[in-house]
This record gives C-alpha cells, structure tokens and sequence, in this order.
C-alpha cells in the first residue's frame, strides 16, 4: 500500500505525469476519468508565482475532482522556492512535488530543473528550503543523474529522505539523454531496494502498455509508475493496465464512441477553463493523438484543426463516427 503523508494511494498507484502544455485541468479530467490515481500539475516558475505572473498564476487551478493532485514547481533560488511552497499552500493541493529533472535549456540555465543535478548540495538545500516553508507533503520528481559519468540517484535519494521528503519519482534517464535511448530502470530499483530508503519510490520512463507496467512492476519493484507521453490522446492506459494486473488479461481498446467521447469531453474542458478561442486552438494539437492508430485521418484531422467552433468540431467527430463504426 503506497503512501504519501497522510494520502492512502492503494497498491501499486499509477501516477499521471507532470508535463508542460498537456497536463492542464481539461486533460487531467479525462486522465481521472480512466484510472489515473495521483496527478500533478505541469510544472510552474516559482519566479513566476511570485511576480504573480498570469500564466503561472492560471496553472494553480485544482478541482476537488482531481484529488488527490499534486502541484510541481521548479526553481534553482531557496527563497524564491520557499515563498512559492507557501502561495501554492494556500491554493489547497495534496503534495507538492518539487522538479529536478527538466532538462530544457531555458530551466536549466535558470540552475533549476535538472541543473540542480550537477550540485547535490544545492539540491538538498533547495528541497530542505521547501520543506520547511510549508505543512504539504513534499514530494520530488528528478532524474537518474547529468550524464552517464554522474549518475548520484543513490546518493540524492537518501540525502532528499533525510531532509523530509516523502515521495520520489525517478525518470531512468538523465540530463544529457533528455529524451533519447531507452529509460533505464535498473538504477531505480537499486533505490527502491535500499533499505535506508523507506519512502516510496515511483518509476518513471517509457511505459506504454499494460504489459510493460507489469514487468517493470515485477523486474524493478517500484511502488507505483508514473506515466506521461502514453497517456496523450489515450487516457485508457490507465483503466488498461489496472485491468491487466487485476486479471492478467488485455482490455479491448477503446471503441470509436468512447474516443470521440474523451476528446469532446477533453474540448468542452479546455473551453470552459480557457474560453472558447484560446481553447479551442490549445485543443488542435490533441486530435491526432485521439485518432491515432485509425487509418486514413488526414482528412478529418486537417478539418478539426481549421475548424473555429464547437458546433463544426462536432459535426466532423459525427462523420468520423459514421466512417470508423461502419469499419471496425
Ligand atoms: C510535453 C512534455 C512536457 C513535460 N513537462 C514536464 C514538466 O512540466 N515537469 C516534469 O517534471 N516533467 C515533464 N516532462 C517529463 C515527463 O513528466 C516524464 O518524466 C517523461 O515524459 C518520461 O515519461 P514517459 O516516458 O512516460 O513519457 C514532460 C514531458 C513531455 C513529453
């Protein structure tokens, strides 16, 4: 039984990831909807919170639906980083989760993200900042290390526990990989086998099957997994793998009905949350990935993304809807 602070998570928890530009409110609704048990939001500037900087300000929004929801700031400044744990305590999430892991240029730069990775003690000093500053559980997301020649996950993950935090995700790659090559667990599981380490640790880094989950469950012994790029445009990962550990057996995927559902469902979200302009143009890189795997959607997706209401929005999903039940 996984548990952060107070927050009972159930076996084996399967976590949505943090991810900036996908992780909004419209998207963590239909990630709820099929399974996700913990979600985070996409990461926010402490800087920004504190210069009250509307974007920033926006990705603070949690609803009592999405509990239990942690909220992810990053920063390379203690101050900076205290002063935000205590605006966003005041916003009322679960946990908040600390971000060492991005390797974005304009992150790193900032000694935040995943260049805290270079400086160990940094990396102590920020998190004990954040933990002192607020009663929310703290919780850290981060990588295996730099680069191939400084992977310090062992050393981190004990020195984080030590200062006071309670969960922690490792992404199996480091900085210089960003996205590259597979994720590699194996260090994960030497974390998770410490016995120095009792809080839990999450595994995160290409799972996108049920399969994958349970093998990774199995080889690695990790408390739970965090998804992130397989949940885009397929929220049913998470009803797929639960179903898979529960019974050993591979849902069917989801029908077209059920597709066009969550993206409508995922549309009317981002409307009501951003307004009808702006969400219906952050909605247009989403239908590809909900059609992904249909054959023959260029047409429909080149009409869903030039097409500026909701009434024309749904009437192609119609169209799709009458093509693909006929086919499947
Ligand atoms: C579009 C995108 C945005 C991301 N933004 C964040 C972020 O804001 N915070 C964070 O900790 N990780 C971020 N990540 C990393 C993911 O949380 C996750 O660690 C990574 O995608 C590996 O997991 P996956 O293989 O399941 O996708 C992002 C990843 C993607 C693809």
């Amino acid at each position: 039984m996984a548990k952060i602070g107070n927050i009972e998570l159930g076996d084996f928890p399967l976590l949505l990831a943090p991810m900036e530009d996908v992780s909004d409110p419209p998207f963590r609704a239909v990630c709820k909807e099929h399974g996700a048990d913990l979600m985070y939001t996409e990461f926010i500037s402490s800087e920004g919170l504190i210069r009250d900087a509307i974007k920033s300000r926006q990705k603070l929004d949690i609803f009592d639906y999405e509990r239990p929801i942690g909220i992810q700031i990053f920063g390379g400044d203690e101050e900076a980083l205290a002063m935000s744990a205590r605006i966003i305590e005041a916003t009322n999430p679960d946990l908040l989760d600390i971000n060492f892991g991005c390797p974005v240029k304009k992150v790193v730069c900032k000694g935040a993200g995943a260049g805290v990775l270079k400086d160990i003690n940094l990396m102590v000093r920020l998190t004990d900042a954040v933990v002192k500053a607020t009663k929310l559980p703290v919780t850290v997301k981060t990588r295996l290390g730099w680069d191939e020649d400084s992977k310090n996950i062992e050393e981190v993950a004990e020195r984080l526990q030590d200062v006071g935090i309670q969960a922690l995700t490792i992404h199996g790659r480091t900085r210089t990989q960003m996205y590259k090559g597979h994720a590699d667990w194996t260090l994960i599981a030497k974390v998770k086998n410490n016995p120095r380490i009792h809080i839990p640790i999450f595994g995160n880094g290409d799972i996108d099957s049920p399969q994958k989950a349970v093998e990774y469950k199995n080889r690695y012994g990790v408390d739970g997994v965090m998804i992130g790029r397989a949940a885009i445009g397929y929220p049913w990962i998470f009803r797929e793998i639960k179903h898979y550990i529960k019974t050993g057996e591979v849902l069917a995927p989801p029908t077209i009905d059920e597709r066009i559902a969550a993206c409508l469902k995922h549309l009317r979200g981002a409307i009501k949350w951003k307004g009808d302009k702006l969400g219906i143009l952050e909605m247009r890189p989403h239908y590809s990935n909900y059609l992904r795997g249909l054959s023959h959607v260029k047409e429909y997706r080149m009409r869903l993304v030039t097409a500026d209401n909701v009434g024309e929005i749904e009437a192609v999903f119609e169209d799709v809807r009458m093509q693909y039940a006929v086919a499947l």
